[in-house]
């Protein structure tokens, strides 16, 4: 069936939702982490939130200039004051957003929106590198 713009709207609005999500997950569990590695790692998170700020950025844009209403909500923001299981919600999250951005590349694709599905496919590049150092980070866990 082919895609509407409604449910393109839909998506990216779910998408903005987790956006908001992955920035109030990493600016909290950068103020949650804790023992010798606290510093680094709260590096690490802050880290992430300009990336995932430009991706809000982009999707509230293209929201508004398809004729949609960007979303206000985050979706639900889990913490944890362990400083693995902040790095595996990360990981999780960074791997649901990847299929998420996969399925909008569809529909982007269905609708003859070429620019669109092209920066997706960019968010996608983006998402891929965070997964891979949560990956990285998680390989060689001690303690
Ligand atoms: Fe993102
Ligand atoms: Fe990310």
């Amino acid at each position: 069936m082919a895609t509407t713009m409604d449910e393109l709207l839909e998506g990216l609005n779910l998408d903005l939702a987790a956006e908001f999500q992955a920035v109030i997950t990493y600016r909290l569990f950068a103020s949650l982490c804790t023992g010798p590695y606290r510093q680094e790692l709260r590096g690490f998170f802050e880290s992430e939130i300009p990336d995932e700020l430009e991706h809000a950025e982009f999707l509230a844009d293209k929201i508004v200039a398809l004729g949609g209403t960007p979303s206000t909500e985050p979706l639900p923001v889990t913490i944890t004051t362990d400083n693995r299981k902040m790095l595996e919600i990360a990981h999780q999250a960074e791997a649901d957003t990847i299929k998420r951005y996969e399925e909008r590349v569809k529909q982007a694709d269905d609708l003859g929106l070429t620019a669109l599905k092209v920066r997706l496919e960019d968010l996608i590049v983006d998402e891929t590198a965070h997964k891979e150092e949560m990956e990285r980070r998680l390989e060689n866990w001690k303690g």
